[in-house]
């Protein structure tokens, strides 16, 4: 970054430099503001389309193996997930896994209007068509908003998270409207690549916090838990 090159005006001795004028001190450096939540969408988003269809390969079947194995400790129920689009963190393999686990899959139905998210059972790859916002979702039968409070967990799609428990979104906001209305004690997993758990994630009033991320390296990661059991 252009402020930690060697310009011209580095030739002073450090910050207590024998050189500076006594009259004229250096004017200190503001610490570097945190980036907003669009600039860092911009820049997880590009870290993400770098990745390799190998990397991104091995990527969703380390956080499938995570998944499955950290879901046969949660309670009997259904599980909401999601259909990742592009280069976002998940597979069908993972929805399949769980399903074979016993698993019922529930995914998301964009509303018509911004809302909380509908729900729809997943029954395999030949029961998807085209949604809104040029995702794909279910074509079984709409279970209603309501439906994600039978969850015993929500697989959340982020860019990403850090360890209180904010999340960083694609910018619909569809999901902080939607998950205040999973049942207290819901584990509420963001689905993570390697690094995208960050030391901070801006966070505004209405953003609805996760209960913890799975990655594949490190696996799952307990956050803070922000107000959730
Ligand atoms: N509960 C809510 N009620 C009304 N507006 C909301 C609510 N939650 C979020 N929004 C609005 O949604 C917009 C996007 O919010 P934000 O940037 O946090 O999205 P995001 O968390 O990245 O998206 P998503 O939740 O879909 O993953 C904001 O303008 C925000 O005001
Ligand atoms: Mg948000």
């Amino acid at each position: 970054m252009a402020e930690h090159g060697s310009g011209a005006r580095s030739s002073s001795h450090g910050p207590n430099g024998g050189t500076r004028d006594p009259r004229n001190p250096p004017v200190p450096r503001p610490a570097a503001a945190a980036p907003d939540k669009q600039t860092l969408r911009t820049r997880l988003l590009a870290a993400r389309r770098a990745l390799t269809a190998p990397q991104r390969a091995q990527a969703a079947e380390d956080l499938r193996t995570h998944v499955l194995e950290w879901a046969q400790d949660r309670p009997d129920g259904p599980v909401c997930a999601y259909l990742p689009v592009g280069a976002e963190p998940g597979s069908l393999d993972l929805l399949d896994g769980l399903r074979a686990a016993g698993r019922s899959v529930l995914l998301p139905v964009v509303p018509p209007r911004p809302g909380a998210l509908d729900w729809a059972p997943y029954r395999g790859a030949g029961s998807l068509g085209p949604g809104r916002l040029g995702l794909r979702e279910p074509t079984t039968p709409r279970l209603g908003p309501a439906a994600l409070r039978t969850a015993v967990a929500v697989l959340v799609p982020a860019l990403a998270a850090d360890r209180a428990g904010h999340r960083l979104g694609r910018g619909g906001g569809y999901y902080d409207r939607t998950l205040g209305g999973s049942a207290p004690g819901t584990a509420l997993l963001a689905l993570l690549y390697d690094g995208e758990l960050l030391d901070a994630v801006p966070a505004d009033a209405h953003d609805h916090p996760v209960t913890g991320v799975a990655m594949p390296t490190a696996g799952i990661v307990v956050t803070g838990n922000i107000g959730r059991a």
